[in-house]
């Protein structure tokens, strides 16, 4: 069985103070979770929140890390430098990175690899635009990022998938749940064919795009999603803890 896992992708919001007080709240809402919990913060809330969520049934996440142990990566953080605050989950491949910050499959790749490397738990995104899906591209876009993003992974139950449509980012646009649902279906049938079908069956695939409070029960019961994650709902402590808890 797949254990699921909702994780929070707080983006560029919450300044130290105020992720530090936001958690003090959510702490008690989701301790009883049955499912796994993380929020992905930005880098310099990560102190803060170590110190919140020690002993918590919330890990915590970032939401980028560099593939280099270190050196002359200017604004770049480390996986080592992660590790010491106690990170378990890092992001990586986010769509904004890949649209904003010139990440390529190339580079996910070698981030995904320092990251398993350093025993993070990476999250490795995917998903297709709106105009690829509307051209029948999307489960061309998706092969390519799971093959070249994934490349030389030894074992792939390792990662977690977020499949994430960019068209549902932040629209209010969801997939529907049998859209989500058949296309993680399609993710898992390619893990399959890449890496090995008994070992695809137990990699956990997150849906993100718009998922809240009010949709995310009709997309946590479709049986190929184990999970979510969260950008605009995790930023409010009784909604995300209404998806954790659902
Ligand atoms: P929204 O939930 O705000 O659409 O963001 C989804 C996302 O990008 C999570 O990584």
């Amino acid at each position: 069985m797949r254990r699921p896992i909702i994780a929070g992708n707080w983006k560029m919001n919450m300044t130290a103070s105020e992720a530090a007080a936001f958690l003090e709240q959510l702490k008690p809402l989701v301790k009883d979770a049955n499912c796994d919990v993380a929020v992905c913060v930005p880098a310099i809330d990560i102190p803060a929140c170590a110190e919140v969520l020690k002993e918590s049934n919330i890990g915590l996440g970032a939401q980028n890390v560099h593939f280099a142990e270190k050196g002359a990566f200017t604004g770049e953080i480390s996986v080592g430098m992660l590790k010491e605050f106690g990170v378990k989950y890092v992001i990586i491949g986010h769509s904004e990175r890949r649209q904003y910050f010139g990440e390529t499959d190339e580079s996910v790749n070698k981030r995904l690899h320092a990251a398993l490397n350093g025993g993070l738990i990476p999250i490795v995104c995917v998903g297709e635009s709106l105009e690829e899906r509307e051209t029948g591209k999307t489960e061309e876009v998706l092969f390519r990022q799971l093959k070249e993003g994934l490349k030389g992974v030894e074992d792939v139950t390792k990662l977690i998938i977020a499949y994430e449509p960019i068209w549902a980012i932040g629209t209010g646009k969801t997939a529907t749940a049998e859209q989500a649902n058949e296309t993680i279906g399609f993710i898992r049938k390619s893990l399959g064919e890449l890496f090995c079908p008994h070992c695809a069956q137990e990699v956990r695939i997150q849906y993100g795009g718009s998922m809240n409070a009010g949709n995310c029960k009709e997309l946590l019961s479709q049986p190929e999603i184990d999970g979510g994650l969260i950008g605009g709902a995790s930023l409010k402590t009784p909604d995300f803890a209404t998806i954790v808890n659902s």
